[in-house]
């Protein structure tokens, strides 16, 4: 039996019984836990085989619930709050000392938002706790953006999968942190860097494969599909390093008319972003339930949300 259902009421009473539930957001699906329940938190680690060094983001049903999670809130991060939320930005900002130490990792600040999807915002609002809400796969694997791909990876771990459709906007939360009450750009993600310029001016960018990052999933190699995959500039010139192999090939618009390739997913025929961005996950969890010998995919425009779909890629690549 499917564990896909569209009951909002289920989910209240897992979650009020400490168990976990799939939930959808407009950026990928979570696995979430009351942020409260020790037993649900750990439970979160160990269904995702996580470690416990990486904190999760709380999920909030409103701008105004802010102040029960953080302590201090710089100008500008009121000033994203309010231009952006409901919606795909995630702040960190210090915590205040009800947050348990196991959603940080013992970090004195939180990872918050409120999510942009009228499921999970009716969910949060009848629930009279916060949720922590990883994305909702195996630690390093692709994140998901339908209901099916969480079924895939969790069947046998959870209850529920509720059911929100498909992600809209389809690659995680833009994370920003604070340093001096100053922002800064932790992970790119599906708020472009342009829109918040726009509103905190110029931001720097620490979204670095560090060895101890500042968000842990700017580990190497992340959102990773376990077929061998390249990102490359010239395609074409891959491909035919590849010829007799089984190759999939991930565009942005362009339509490669080869013989050679086995699969391939244009993104957006239109040359539309966002539209791009939307499908991303979905391509590549697609293509790699092909028996693929590789996957092949194409550098997008360095701006705006292309600049966050390179970084995805980036890190979905064996060598980098
Ligand atoms: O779009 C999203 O953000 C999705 C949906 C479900 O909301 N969630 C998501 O969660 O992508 P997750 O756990 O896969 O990524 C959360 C990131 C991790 O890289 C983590 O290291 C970082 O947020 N993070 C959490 N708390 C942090 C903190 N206090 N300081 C720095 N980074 C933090
Ligand atoms: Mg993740």
């Amino acid at each position: 039996m499917s564990i896909i259902s569209k009951d909002i009421q289920k989910a209240v009473a897992l979650l009020t019984a400490d168990k976990l539930v799939a939930i959808p957001t407009e950026t990928v699906y979570g696995l979430a836990g009351n942020i409260f329940s020790e037993k649900a938190i750990k439970s979160i680690f160990e269904t995702k085989k996580r470690p416990f060094f990486n904190p999760l983001i709380v999920h909030i049903p409103s701008v105004e619930s802010l102040d029960s999670i953080v302590s201090h809130i710089p100008e500008k991060a009121k000033k994203l709050a309010d231009a952006f939320w409901p919606g795909s930005m995630t702040l960190v900002l210090k915590k205040q000392s009800t947050i348990p130490d196991l959603i940080t990792a013992g970090k004195d600040t939180v990872a918050v938002r409120v999510p942009n999807h009228p499921v999970t915002l009716e969910l949060l609002k009848q629930l009279p706790f916060p949720l922590a809400a990883p994305s909702a796969n195996p630690f390093g694997s692709i994140s998901p953006t339908k209901p099916e791909h969480v079924e895939r990876y969790f069947k046998n771990d959870i209850e529920q999968v509720l059911d929100g459709g498909p992600c809209t906007n389809g690659i995680e939360s833009t994370i920003i942190g604070f340093e001096n009450d100053e922002p800064i750009i932790y992970r790119l993600g599906a708020l472009a860097l342009e829109d918040i310029e726009a509103v905190a001016g110029t931001v720097r960018i620490k979204n670095k494969k560090e060895v101890s990052p500042d968000a842990p999933g700017m580990l190497d190699r992340h959102y990773a599909p376990s077929t061998k995959t390249i990102l490359s500039e010239n395609i074409l010139a891959e491909i035919k390093k590849h010829s007799g192999k089984r190759i999939g090939v991930l565009t942005f618009k362009t339509d490669l008319k080869t013989e050679s390739i086995t699969l391939q997913i244009i993104l957006s025929q239109k040359g539309d972003m966002a539209e791009a961005t939307s499908k991303l996950y979905d391509a590549m969890h697609h293509l790699d339930h092909q028996n693929l010998d590789v996957i092949v995919a194409e550098k997008f425009p360095d701006f705006g949300l292309g600049k966050s779909i390179n970084d995805r890629l980036q890190r979905a690549t064996f060598s980098s």
